[in-house]
């Protein structure tokens, strides 16, 4: 095993990823900043330099469980005290597992200000995959919008409330176009022929197969990917080994990632498109369109038809299928518990709490404490959080997950606390939003673990019946899982990672809105913390000798 190090300089930079002109985050100057290469069993070292000037900052290692290291997560509020301007963090931690991984800001809503890159975790030597391909290329699918974060955080907390709206653009590694002659006119703002923003190329050599490892961090779009006349066969997701199935689109939501293989067996003699399209929501952004170049044609050379159409947005079945088709992979099943300890039910509603509008999980609106959880749990500094136990369920009797939910929630920074290696099932419950005939997708993301994936239905969860179909022989883990429109999912996880650990909706703005729960678990076999992440809140002065 080998140390991986990066030096990393995180600053505030004009770019124009989708030809308007607008201030994005970078590092070393590049948004997607650079991809980190591992090998299983590698130690990760990055030496973060704040160089926002005006912002704290805080980077998560998305997909890496960081078991014995909870401290090196990454989240602020949680694990961490933010890295202030003109300082210096070093994260270090271990790769155990091949797959592919992302990172991104966990401060504010720096994700979507372009703070973000892939991770990609290869076997040890010697060891191949169980598929074969002749070469590994990785994208992350991407939403932009022209307002800065502060305009958005300031919206969505405000009387009226200002809502984000749909995302001016779709990115495919980092480029996407908007159309000039639509904004408003500034000029040198928009610029078409900025080369900044021509469309990211992949070239591939006719009769070769390519394993693409495709991501997604949005900030709120749900995506459907798709490369015109290509098929793809599913091998991967979020570091696990899915039973190979063929799609022409892939679904894939904000937090997850996907390998899939595409043979270059098409009419060379031409180039095809790579497009994005949002479904899940009445789009109002033009597709995502990126190249897939045949060698040696011309790599800019637009094919030569018009791109292919997105699915239906509003068709949520093809969607709940392709989520219920992805299963173990037969000689790489982890079988799950056959019970479990405890279930928790997360009714996920939007809410008004004291007339503004946020999302609750059983009518809890999530903030974060000024003092991380980790560090206050460790400290036992119980003053600086509410010490009383979140719901664990909702009243199933009487919520109708159909109708626009009238409730007020309230706000609260209380946790979940998980008996160390007792096996936790939690069911995601949907409902409709405060909108007649909408319910939205939410993708849930638990930090440090990987979970199974039991199932997915439509309607009320039926905690008698429901549990019976589970599937309990093939199910995929995962790290980031859909909760489809009426629907529920169900997750079966260990907690077995001393810690405290976030799970919640990886839409941007919702999390922001309150879409969150915290986790600990084994807080007294969590060794010495690291120093670095003290400081702030009740954590000064703590960790000196
Ligand atoms: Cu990828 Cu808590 O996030
Ligand atoms: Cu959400």
């Amino acid at each position: 095993a080998r140390i991986r190090y990066y030096k990393w300089d995180v600053k505030y930079e004009y770019k124009s990823p989708d030809c308007y002109k607008k201030l994005a985050i970078t590092i070393n100057g590049g948004t997607p900043g650079p991809t980190i290469l591992a090998q299983q069993g590698d130690t990760v070292i990055v030496e973060v330099k704040n160089n926002l000037m005006l912002e704290n900052l805080a980077i998560h290692w998305h997909g890496i469980r960081q078991i014995g290291t909870p401290g090196m997560d990454g989240t602020e509020g949680v694990t961490q005290c933010p890295i202030l301007p003109g300082d210096t963090f070093k994260y270090e931690f271990k790769v155990d597992r091949p797959g592919t991984y992302l990172y991104h800001a966990h401060y504010g809503m720096q994700r979507e200000a372009g703070l973000y890159g892939s991770i990609r975790v290869s076997l040890p030597d010697g060891e191949t995959e169980p598929f074969a391909y002749d070469y590994d290329r990785s994208i992350i699918l991407n939403d932009w919008y022209h307002k800065s974060t502060y305009e958005q955080a300031t919206g969505l907390n405000s009387l009226p409330f200002v809502w984000v709206g749909e995302p001016q653009s779709l990115l495919i590694q980092g480029r996407g176009k908007f159309n000039c002659s639509s904004a408003p006119s500034a000029p040198g703002v928009c610029n078409a022929s900025n080369p900044e923003c021509s469309p990211y190329v992949m070239i591939v050599i006719p009769g070769k197969t390519y394993r693409l490892r495709v991501a997604s961090l949005t900030a709120l779009s749900a995506l459907s990917f798709q490369i015109e006349g290509h098929n793809m066969t599913v091998v991967e997701a979020d570091g696990h080994y899915v039973e190979p199935f063929v799609v022409k689109n892939l679904f894939i939501y904000s937090g997850e990632t996907y390998s899939v293989l595409i043979k270059a067996d098409q009419d060379p003699s031409r180039n095809y498109w790579m497009t994005t399209n949002v479904v899940g929501r009445l789009p109002n952004t033009t597709a995502g369109l990126a190249i897939l170049n045949y060698y040696p044609n011309h790599l800019r050379r637009s094919p030569p038809t018009t791109p292919p159409a997105g699915p239906i947005w509003n068709d949520t079945a093809p969607r709940l299928a392709q989520s219920q088709a992805i299963k173990a992979r037969q000689g790489f099943i982890s079988t799950p518990p056959a019970t479990s300890d405890r279930t928790i039910v997360f009714l996920n509603t939007q809410n008004l709490v004291n007339g503004y509008t946020r999302w609750a999980v059983n009518k809890v609106s999530f903030t974060l404490p000024h003092t991380p959880y980790l560090v206050a749990e460790k400290y036992h500094l119980r003053h600086v959080f509410n010490q009383s136990s979140p719901p664990n369920g909702y009243d199933f009797q009487n919520y109708d997950i159909y109708s626009a939910n009238k409730t007020n929630a309230t706000l609260n920074d209380a946790i979940y606390r998980l008996q160390f290696n007792s096996t936790v099932d939690i069911i995601l419950q949907n409902a409709n939003s405060m909108t007649n005939n909408t319910s939205e997708t939410h993708p849930w993301h638990l930090h440090g673990h990987d979970f199974w994936v039991l199932g997915y239905g439509t309607g009320k969860f039926d905690i008698y019946n429901d549990p019976r179909n589970y599937n309990l022989v093939n199910p995929i883990m995962k790290n980031t899982v859909p909760v489809h429109r009426y629907g529920w999912t169900a997750l079966r996880f260990k907690a077995d990672n001393p810690g405290v650990w976030l799970f919640h909706c990886h839409i941007e703005s919702h999390f922001h809105m309150g879409m969150g729960v915290v986790f600990e678990e084994g807080i007294e076999k969590v060794g010495n913390l690291p120093s670095s992440i003290l400081g702030c809140g009740e954590s000064k002065g703590l960790g000196k000798p």
